[in-house]
Parts: structure tokens; C-alpha cells; sequence
């Protein structure tokens, strides 16, 4: 989407309020006072800390009902470059900010310019999502159905941005706790892989829809689900931010001699710095000066840590068409005889499914520190790499267009409601065949 639709979209959403704890609370300012209030507070919090230190110009939407509101807007230096009912748009400097709340003006939403305005996908992909319509997309679901779904932040990247999950769980909102058996899917990871952000995003986006179904309602019930369609949004952002692909992996740290990234999916803590990850900084498949040394993948670390009840997890990348299970890091099965067989079970069902093709990781390469191995590891969750659409660089690799979109989406819908019912027990799939 181009800046102008952009824009409208801000100002669709303006109405919108986020709670003081940052998470969306479902409700439409427009009806509610109280939300309208949290609102005001929110965007009153923000101005002291800008979403990006780098960059201190602001796209702002402001409450200007008449003439001489949108002149007291102006006078306090903020350029408007849009109208819509009582509200207008514009961009502001962090100093006009302050004026505009010296001034008792209501600002009802900021966004860091720089975002917004350069940052988007080529024309003809415009359909894929980029980091701001993300996390527009994750506040709507959650507006759309405030009794299940909530969205929150699990940590921020090396620019500030919130990565942000979906949550859909009946009675635990946000970061409450919860006891019910729960499943996560994430997605990019790595920045050029795009459609990784789509499958987990509109899948949950579906299952939002379809919550009243009877088969969905009762595989709900007594689940926590976590969707988190970019785990990496600087380096996603970067890849997309001349228009044209710039083939970026890794996340956006400034390395020590010059370069820059980290790949994240080398940088966790178990086997970190063994074969398969390089101790280069310049190499795409820098491991990072530690494990975890990177704010994205200590997130995701805190994330699991913080949540004893996750048993399935799928961490999506592309491309290749596989439905990966552990040892990534060593070509060796892991020990445990039942837990092996209920992986390979579940393996190939969802090849089954998706017409992907279910193999042990490292089958494909030996490749350390990734996040599937920790999560099992460590935290002895049911985890699954999935290498989506296409399968071959001549099929379209890291960017196959807008058209797969939908199909990926499809295929791989069934695997997700299969973890989230499996999430009670996920050895019971060795039972099945
Ligand atoms: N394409 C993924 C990556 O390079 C694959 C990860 C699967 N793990 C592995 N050890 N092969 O990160
Ligand atoms: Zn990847």
C-alpha cells in the first residue's frame, strides 16, 4: 500500500484506542469515553518516547473540528497534509508535539514518518503486509472479537519497534497468565521472507472469523494461542524500504566492523557457534557476538520462559516446501524414542496437508543456534521450522509475488488448528499411525 491509502487507513483507525499498557483493548474510541480518555493518555505517554530515537518526525492524527482548530494546529508547527470529518493529518516534530500538548490540542495517534512514508513492498506486492499494516491488522482482529483476542508486545527490536503478538485466549487477556495447553506460530524471522508474515497473519486472522464455528469454538475453549507474524521488523522494514527488494536476512545491529545483522535464527542458546553458523559479521549467517545477544531473540527467549504452559510451536521461514522437525544442529535423532516418533507423526500430517515435504532439519543442512532446537531443548516445546512456498528459487524464491498469498494461506491452515488441538498432549500423535 502506497502512502495515500496509508493515510487513510490512520485515519480509519484513529478512532481506535490502545491501553496505557500498550495492548489493544478492543473498544472504539469514537463510542466510548473511557477509551477516548486512554487514548489521549497513550498518545500523551508517546510523546516522551518516540516509537524510533532515529528518526524524530511524527505522522500524527489530530482532533481539529473547525477552521480555527486546524490553525492552532498549524501555528503549533505541524504541517497537515490531510483532512477527514473533525480530524486531520499531518507530520509533526517531536518539539511541535510538545507545543500541540502545551496547547491542550488532542493528538489521538502518532507514527514514526519514517515508516510510513518510504517504507513499503513494490507496487505489484502491495497485497503482503508491511510492518505497519501488520500491526494494523493485529488491532483490527483483536477490535473484532475483544472476548478472545488481545494483542501485545513481547519486546521491542534494535529501532523500537514493538514485536508484536496476537493472542486468542477465552478468559487470559494480553500477558495474563494462563493454565490452558498452548501452541505459537511465528513468522519472519528472516527479513526477505515475507510470505512468512502473511501465513501466520491470516491465519489468525481466519480463525478470528470463523471463531463461531462449532469445530473452532470448541478447539478454542480451553487453549492459548499466540500468533507473532514478524519477529524481525527492522530487517523486514529494511528489505522493503527503497520499493525494491534488497535481499536483507538478518536484523538491522551495527556490527563491529561496519557491517550489519545478526541471523536470528543462529543466535539462539543451544549449540550456539557450532557448524552451520558463521562467527563473520558480514555473513548472512552471522551467529552474533552471543546467544542471545539480539533484543528480537531475547524476546522470543522471554516469551517461552514466561509461558511454562506452550507445547506446539511452528516457526515459519521460506522457501522449499518442508515441514522441518529437530535436530537442526546435529545430525543426530533427538533421544527421546516417543517424542521422535509423535515429531514424525505430526510431520507428516502436515505434509499431508500442505503437499510439503517432512523431514528431520538437519537433513536439509546442519545449521546451529536456531529456534526450533532451543525451544525443544530447553523448553521441551513441540517445535516445527516450516520452509513455505515456493519450492525453488525458479518458482519465484524469496519473493513469489502476491498470487501465492492465499494458497499458502489455505494449505496451511489445517496444520495450525492440528498444533493448537494437539497442544494438550503433542505425544498422543505418536499413537496415531
Ligand atoms: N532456512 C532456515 C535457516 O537457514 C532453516 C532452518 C532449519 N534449521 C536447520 N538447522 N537446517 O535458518
Ligand atoms: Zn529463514
Amino acid at each position: 500500500m502506497r502512502l495515500f491509502v496509508l493515510s487513510l487507513f490512520l485515519i480509519a483507525s484513529a478512532a481506535r484506542a490502545e491501553s496505557a499498557d500498550g495492548w489493544f483493548d478492543g473498544k472504539d474510541g469514537a463510542a466510548a469515553p473511557a477509551a477516548a480518555a486512554a487514548a489521549k493518555k497513550a498518545a500523551e505517554k508517546k510523546i516522551e518516547k518516540p516509537a524510533l530515537a532515529d528518526d524524530d518526525r511524527l505522522w500524527v492524527i489530530i482532533e481539529a473540528a473547525d477552521k480555527s482548530a486546524r490553525q492552532a494546529v498549524v501555528d503549533a508547527g505541524v504541517a497537515i497534509e490531510g483532512m477527514s470529518g473533525s480530524q486531520v493529518a499531518g507530520v509533526a516534530s517531536l518539539k511541535a508535539l510538545q507545543k500541540l500538548k502545551d496547547r491542550g490540542i488532542r493528538v489521538i495517534k502518532q507514527t514514526s514518518l519514517r515508516v510510513i512514508s518510504t517504507e513499503d513492498f513494490p507496487t505489484a506486492d502491495s497485497a503482503y503486509h508491511n510492518y505497519a499494516e501488520t500491526e494494523a491488522e493485529l488491532k483490527a482482529i483483536a477490535a473484532s472479537a475483544p472476548e478472545l483476542a488481545s494483542v501485545f508486545s513481547i519486546g521491542q527490536s534494535w529501532q523500537g519497534r514493538a514485536i508484536s503478538a496476537l493472542r486468542l485466549n477465552t478468559t487470559a487477556k494480553g500477558t495474563q497468565a494462563s493454565k490452558k495447553p498452548g501452541a505459537v506460530f511465528m513468522g519472519t524471522h528472516h527479513a526477505r521472507e515475507h510470505i512468512s508474515t502473511e501465513v501466520p497473519l491470516l491465519i489468525a486472522k481466519w480463525i478470528v472469523e470463523n471463531r463461531n464455528r462449532a469445530d473452532v469454538k470448541k478447539l478454542l475453549e480451553d487453549r492459548d494461542v499466540y500468533f507473532i507474524p514478524i519477529v524481525n521488523p527492522d530487517g523486514a522494514e529494511y528489505d522493503i524500504a527503497t520499493g525494491k527488494y534488497r535481499w536483507q536476512r538478518k536484523n538491522m545491529r551495527k556490527n563491529s566492523d561496519g557491517s550489519v545483522g545478526v541471523d536470528l535464527n543462529r543466535n539462539y542458546d543451544f549449540r550456539f557457534g557450532g557448524p552451520g553458523a558463521s562467527d563473520d559479521p558480514d555473513s548472512d549467517t552471522y551467529h552474533g557476538p552471543s546467544a542471545f545477544s539480539e533484543p528480537e531473540s531475547k524476546a522470543v527467549k522471554a516469551f517461552f520462559e514466561a509461558r511454562s504452559n506452550l507445547k506446539t510451536f511452528i516457526s515459519y521461514h521460506s522457501f522449499s516446501e518442508l515441514v522441518l522437525y529437530p535436530w537442526g544442529g546435529a545430525d543426530e535423532p533427538i533421544s527421546d524414542q516417543r517424542a521422535l516418533k509423535a515429531y514424525k507423526a505430526m510431520a507428516e500430517k502436515m505434509a499431508g496437508w500442505t503437499g510439503y515435504t517432512a523431514q528431520q532439519s538437519s537433513d536439509l543442512y546442519v545449521a546451529t543456534g536456531d529456534t526450533c532446537d532451543w525451544s525443544w531443548e530447553k523448553r521441551k516445546v513441540f517445535s516445527f521450522t516450516i520452509e513455505l512456498t515456493p519450492a525453488s528459487q525458479w518458482a519465484g524464491g524469496f519473493y513469489p509475488g502476491a498470487a501465492v498469498i492465499s494458497s499458502a494461506v489455505q494449505k496451511n491452515l489445517q496444520p495450525v488448528l492440528y498444533l493448537i488441538g494437539l497442544a494438550d498432549d503433542p505425544t498422543r500423535a505418536a499413537d496415531s499411525n
